[in-house]
């Protein structure tokens, strides 16, 4: 397994190019099921996990082929990380649709597989979709994506470590609540949302999840000819139609790439300039970066990170959009390891989404947990070591932390960190980072 090598203290500089979002991508890929013909995405990322999805739509009797930029493009864009803009278009098309089966084997490596069950209910009447099993950020059942699909007429049952479920004739639309424990789901409402644009009727979906990939989801549905409304909104409206058709769309630019990269730069007292973001969908983020001292600037579709010296303390809550993403908490973290005082955390999407905390102690860090909140006391430095990473956004916050500490870090399996950032590490070396990925030797 490879590992990362950074040596801290480099102040970074520079131009980010942003990649589209991986959490929006993975969705519409299992979406393009729905389809007659051949879809286009533009700005899917290059990532492990976009690969899995590309293998489990494959295996559903999609053909799937990413287009390679000309050699001509490619030479233009000169020497420096391949640049995401010279990711080339990918075309999915459904031609064999007696599939439909989720294998476990793909499954197990990735959760975002689920987003395959509304889509073959409504297109192909039945699917079996491996039980996603646990996962290190915590406990993550799938019941509301079931009793979702179940309120539109879908029968399950369980069986052999598969759900299993089938349509008898057409679901049919119907008004439900999807909201959960922890509030709304956004695979689950974009899972019941593919499902109900084939539906009888009108589906009305209240409790439902406001993220931009949601909105995404449902744009490109209704350029297919689907009928949905209110996608943004807690209260989703769907007027089913007989038949959707391939179409051109592209991916939104990753929102928590954005944000792992803003706290690059303020936590290396850098100057970044982020290409190809939408702000928009960062205000909660803004908001607690502002707090910290962090200066966060807008020109069309670039930003400008940078900060003082001296961070402030803040205390966060994770929230269901627009409030702060789960999926930044961890970086945010490791950028209050360094605050001036105490600085507070809770994590109310998943209570035990702290695997982190340990790793960043180990170098030189003062977190505290106390349930689902931390405590984290701010330090003069911290020191690099090595360290193991245990999830996506775990390891993303142990880079920005060995970008700053004194000596060096190692971080030991960084294929985690590849299912969701798009060669981070050539990105952050293009800006100033002294960063090596370790092959593993084989
Ligand atoms: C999406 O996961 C993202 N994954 C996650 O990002 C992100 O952390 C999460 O949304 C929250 O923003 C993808 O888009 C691929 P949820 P999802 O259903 O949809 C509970 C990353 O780092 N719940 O909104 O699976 C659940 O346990 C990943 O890129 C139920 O109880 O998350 C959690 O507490 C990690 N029953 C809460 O709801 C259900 O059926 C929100 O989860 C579904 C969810």
């Amino acid at each position: 397994m490879d590992s990362f090598r950074i040596r801290g203290g480099q102040r970074l500089k520079g131009k980010i190019e942003i990649s589209g979002s991986k959490n929006s991508a993975l969705p519409i890929l299992a979406a393009c099921l729905l389809a007659d013909g051949k879809t286009t995405l533009k700005g899917v990322p290059r990532l492990s996990d976009i690969d899995s999805m590309q293998k489990l739509i494959g295996e559903l009797g999609c053909h799937v082929y990413r287009h390679e930029p000309a050699a001509a493009e490619r030479r233009a864009a000169g020497a420096g990380p391949d640049l995401p803009s010279l990711n080339g278009p990918l075309d999915i098309e459904a031609r064999d649709e007696s599939k439909s089966e989720a294998r476990y084997d793909i499954v197990k490596t990735m959760r975002a597989s689920i987003c395959v069950l509304g889509p073959l209910l409504a297109k192909r009447g039945k699917a079996i979709v491996s039980i996603p099993g646990g996962c290190a950020i915590g406990d993550r059942p799938v019941d509301l994506h079931v009793r979702g699909l179940q309120k539109l007429g879908a029968e399950f049952r369980t069986e052999g470590g598969n759900i299993v479920g089938e349509v008898r004739g057409r679901l049919k639309g119907c008004r439900m609540y999807l909201g959960g424990a922890q509030g709304p789901t956004v695979l689950g409402t974009i899972n019941v949302l593919c499902a109900a644009v084939l539906a009888e009727g009108e589906t009305v979906l209240v409790g439902a999840a406001c993220e931009p990939e949601v909105v995404d989801c449902a744009e490109m549905l209704n350029k297919m000819g689907a009928r949905i409304k209110g996608h943004g909104t807690p209260e989703i409206r769907i007027e089913g139609v007989d038949k959707l058709v391939g179409v051109e769309h592209r991916i939104i630019p990753d929102r928590i790439e954005v944000g792992t990269f803003m706290i690059a730069a303020a936590i290396t007292n850098g100057e970044l300039e982020l290409k190809n973001c939408n702000l928009d969908h960062l205000i909660a983020v803004q908001d607690r970066l502002d707090e910290v001292g962090v200066k966060i600037q807008r020109q069309n579709g670039t930003i400008f990170a940078s900060s003082t010296r001296r961070l402030n303390t803040v205390e966060m809550t994770t929230q269901p959009y627009p409030g702060f993403p789960t999926d930044l908490q961890a970086q945010l973290m490791a950028l209050l390891c360094l605050g001036d005082g105490m600085s507070v955390i809770t994590e109310r999407i998943f209570p035990d989404r702290f695997l982190h905390v340990g790793e960043l102690n180990r170098m030189g860090a003062r977190i505290r947990k106390e349930g689902p909140t931390a405590i984290i006391q701010g330090v003069k430095e911290l020191q690099g070591a090595s360290v193991m990473a245990s999830d996506l956004r775990a390891s993303a916050a142990l880079v920005l932390a060995g970008l700053v500490a004194k000596g060096t870090t190692q971080i030991d399996r960084v294929y985690h960190i590849d299912r969701g950032y798009e060669k981070i590490e050539q990105k952050l070396a293009a800006v100033g980072a002294d960063i090596e990925r370790v092959k593993e030797k084989h």
